[in-house]
């Protein structure tokens, strides 16, 4: 068997044009666009990268993005004064902060401090409660990005067995959360976990987001199982690889994600979707 390859960046586009769609309804019936407001901190070469990519699809769609790219020697105090300035501000409908941030900020309390509507990431913890007990209002981009990815490909999780490898509060935690919700059997696997291959073997759904380079072996892979690799690692040639041994994965598995061009798109789709979401909520 060879997978089929799951086409996030052409998914990814069909709902960007679908929030533009929703973008241009909104100004015809005289209502402001959306705006995100995004703060990058420090010089990170990977999250300037990432961070561009989002505004630019903001561009595309007809969001309004607002960037703030502050010094890596910006005290907690300055950035939290900043989130509080965007809290307050009538015209932002969504705040980013990217991450990480610099060692010397305590990132939680940056999160805690946007306020749970304008928190376009779902990190804060009311919306993680809101998930939590079946009542989302903010849902972080990734693991929302991975349900529209497999909604898209036609698979119901209902009743299916789904692993997620990685407990991350960014990708691991969430994604198990959504699953949940979606009537998947979930199994959380982390650093501690005995017998990996063994819980992977069982996956009917397979989500991988641990951030190292081909971690899960192809041969561990039920025949026939979906794929999905949210890790983007580069390597030391300067490629992009997954956490997922793509070509040994591939021959055992129904269908599979490629890196790059898979979950990494879906991800800023759904923030866009997330911003709209934000200036509904808003207006
Ligand atoms: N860093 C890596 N992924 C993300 C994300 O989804 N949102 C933010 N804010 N930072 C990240």
């Amino acid at each position: 068997m060879t997978a089929q390859l799951i086409n996030g960046k052409e998914i990814a586009q069909q709902r960007l044009a679908k929030v533009a769609e929703a973008v241009e309804k909104r100004a015809a019936a005289g209502l402001r666009k959306p705006c995100l407001a995004v703060v990058l901190v420090g010089d990170d070469p990977a999250s300037a990268v990432y961070v561009r990519n989002k505004k630019l699809a903001c561009q595309k769609s007809g969001i309004e993005s607002l960037s703030y790219e502050l010094p890596a020697a910006t005290t907690q105090e300055e950035l939290l004064a900043l989130v509080e300035d965007l809290n307050g501000n009538p015209q932002v409908d969504g705040i980013l902060v990217q991450l990480p941030l610099p060692k010397h900020i305590d990132s939680q309390a940056v999160l805690e401090t946007i306020l749970p509507h304008k928190d376009v990431d779902g990190f804060h913890p009311y919306n993680v409660g809101r998930l939590v007990v079946k009542m989302p209002l903010m849902r972080p981009c990734t693991p929302k990005g991975v349900m529209t990815l497999l909604e898209s490909c036609g698979i119901d999780p209902k009743g299916k067995k789904a692993v997620v490898v990685g407990a991350s509060n960014i990708v691991g935690r969430p994604q198990a959360l959504e699953l949940l919700l979606a009537r998947a059997t979930v199994t959380v696997c982390h650093s501690a976990t005995q017998n990996l291959a063994e819980e992977v073997a069982q996956a009917d759904i397979l989500v991988v987001g641990v951030g190292i380079p081909n971690f899960v072996k192809g041969e561990w892979i039920k025949p026939g199982a979906v794929v999905i690799d949210v890790g983007i690692n580069r390597l030391d040639d300067g490629s992009l690889c997954g956490d997922v041994e793509f070509e040994a994965a591939k021959a055992r598995a129904g269908m599979i994600t490629p890196v790059p061009g898979g979950v990494g798109p879906m991800t800023i789709a759904t923030l866009l979707e997330n911003t709209l979401h934000a200036a509904e909520l808003h207006d």
